[in-house]
């Protein structure tokens, strides 16, 4: 049998391929099965699906907005694969992607692409629909799915993966064997206090992961999204809103971007995030303004239905005013090691989507890549986990790898998730210096050691969120250069005027 833990579109992905290749499969998710990123993910998935488009074209912006840090044979699996994917998506899953007036495939054009290729539907409900249909396509294939059911560990033998301890939401733990776990578990997008991520986002398959002894990378690597509602709570406001034409005013009404770089509002997300964030240092904290007023009411809500919804529904007129945005922790690049194939540095695990690090976004990912990742390496991670036979002798009880010893310390204070929040916010956020980066480390560590072992859902995901902060915060102390999303402000490396 293979576990799959999650149910985003990896999720849902690789249970539908690992069944297609024969396999028994069972999805475990720790809410109900749409509880999940994909479900939230607006401006699209984006793919080479056009005769005027090409491979070459999309693995050159994914490497570029990457800071050249992305590794080049992943991502052109990444182009490659993603054109295959989207047919699957829609041929055999049902999926239904917006078209044109002349019944082709509309593609949209989003920050950081030399080509629309961002496919959607629903307007800006992409991700809805696409979970949508592979929930049908998982219930028609009688996939068994065991929702409210979280990943506390996983289980060893000699050194292998053999299966997974899973809790329900009343606290009581089941030991579940696999020939092999597959992990679509998705970020933590919840360790900071201001995200686009929905509750569920807390890192506790990464966690558990590492515990097992597999490899993580590149964790000092957190996406910010630049333009998230700044009214309540933090809503996204899809980078396709600016990709049809919104432009960012500071409070001088000036299109303060170009400062930054020559694409202006389409430059690379991290760029934008953080030209948004030295605007806002420039006027005492206020946020940005995003102007869609030139798009019209009715293409806002016909384009951007569940931004209209939203924006709307706070007040605001964004067809007559410019609305306040600011950046929000958005997507882990970073994550648990795996080839191209989904298979981590554990015999037995293998892991897809934001959870995992294949390399294909570097230092920073391209807009309307992440929904791709998750189906196509969801795939393929799916086939290689069919095709996976244990070779070790397995000893009679599987084990539960214990919490690091590397970890002493007393907290000062007790932990909550605002706290650590903010102390991400503030510490291991846009910018990152030595100083903050060690007293987030001391916090952090502090609160780990506090920790009882779980028995409660809650439990799992504060050790998630705190495991997962920790490493996060320990990978950026050891990256001394500012690269992609990763930027260092300490003042002894800070270019001094000549
Ligand atoms: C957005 O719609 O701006 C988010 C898409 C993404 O994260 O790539």
């Amino acid at each position: 049998m293979i576990l799959v833990v999650g149910s985003g579109i990896a999720g849902l992905t690789a249970a539908l391929v690992a069944r297609e290749s024969g396999a028994e499969v069972v999805i475990a998710t720790k809410g109900r099965i749409d509880d999940a990123n994909t479900t939230h993910a607006q401006g699209g998935i984006a793919a080479v699906v056009s005769p005027d488009d090409t491979h070459a074209s999309h693995w050159a912006d994914t490497l570029r907005a990457a800071d050249d840090t992305a590794d080049p044979d992943a991502v052109m699996t990444l182009v490659e694969d993603g054109t295959d994917v989207i047919a699957w998506l829609m041929l055999d899953c049902g999926v239904v992607f917006d078209r044109d007036a002349d019944g082709r495939l509309a593609q949209g054009l989003e920050a950081a692409h030399s080509h629309p290729r961002i496919l959607h539907a629903g307007g800006d409900a992409t991700g809805a629909e696409i979970e949508r249909a592979l929930i049908g396509a998982v219930r028609a294939a009688g996939i068994d799915v065991r929702e409210h059911t979280a990943l506390q560990d996983l289980l060893l033998s000699d050194g292998s993966v053999v299966g997974a301890r899973l809790m329900d939401s009343s606290g009581r733990s089941v030991d579940v064997g696999a020939e092999a776990v597959i992990l679509a578990t998705g970020g933590c997008g919840r360790a900071y206090a201001r995200t686009t991520n929905p509750a569920g986002a807390t890192g506790e398959g990464i966690a558990a992961a590492m515990r097992a002894g597999a490899r993580v990378a590149d964790m000092e690597f957190v996406q910010f999204h630049p333009t998230v509602l700044a009214d309540g709570e933090a809503f996204l406001v899809s980078e396709a809103v600016r990709g049809e034409g919104a432009v960012l005013l500071d409070d001088h009404g000036r299109r303060f971007a170009f400062d930054a770089h020559p694409d202006g509002e389409l430059a690379p997300r991290d760029v934008v995030a953080r030209a948004i964030a030295d605007a806002m240092a420039k006027q005492r904290g206020r946020p940005v303004l995003l102007d869609a007023t030139g798009l019209g009411a009715e293409h806002l809500a016909a384009r951007f239905p569940t931004i209209d919804r939203a924006v709307r529904g706070r007040g605001l007129d964004w067809a007559r005013d410019p609305i306040p945005v600011a950046p929000a922790a958005h997507y882990l690049m970073g994550g648990i090691v795996t080839d191209i194939d989904g298979a981590t540095s554990v015999p037995g695990l293998f892991a897809a989507g934001e959870a995992a690090c294949t390399g294909v976004h570097g230092a920073n990912r391209l807009a309307s890549n992440s929904l791709l990742e998750g189906a196509v390496f969801g795939s393929r991670a799916a086939r290689a986990a069919s095709r996976y036979r244990p070779t070790t002798v397995r000893s009679a009880a599987p084990i539960r790898p214990g919490r690091s010893a590397r970890i002493q310390g007393d907290s000062a204070d007790d932990f909550d998730r605002e706290a650590l929040g903010r102390v991400m916010w503030e510490h291991a956020g846009l910018e990152r210096d030595a100083a903050g980066l060690d007293l987030a480390a001391d916090r952090i560590e502090g609160w780990l050691s506090d920790l009882a072992e779980p028995s409660s859902v809650a439990d799992i995901e504060d050790l998630g969120l705190l495991t997962v902060a920790l490493e996060i915060v320990r990978a950026a102390r050891t990256r001394p250069q500012s690269v992609g999303a990763h930027h260092r402000s300490d003042p002894a490396l800070v270019p001094t005027a000549a």
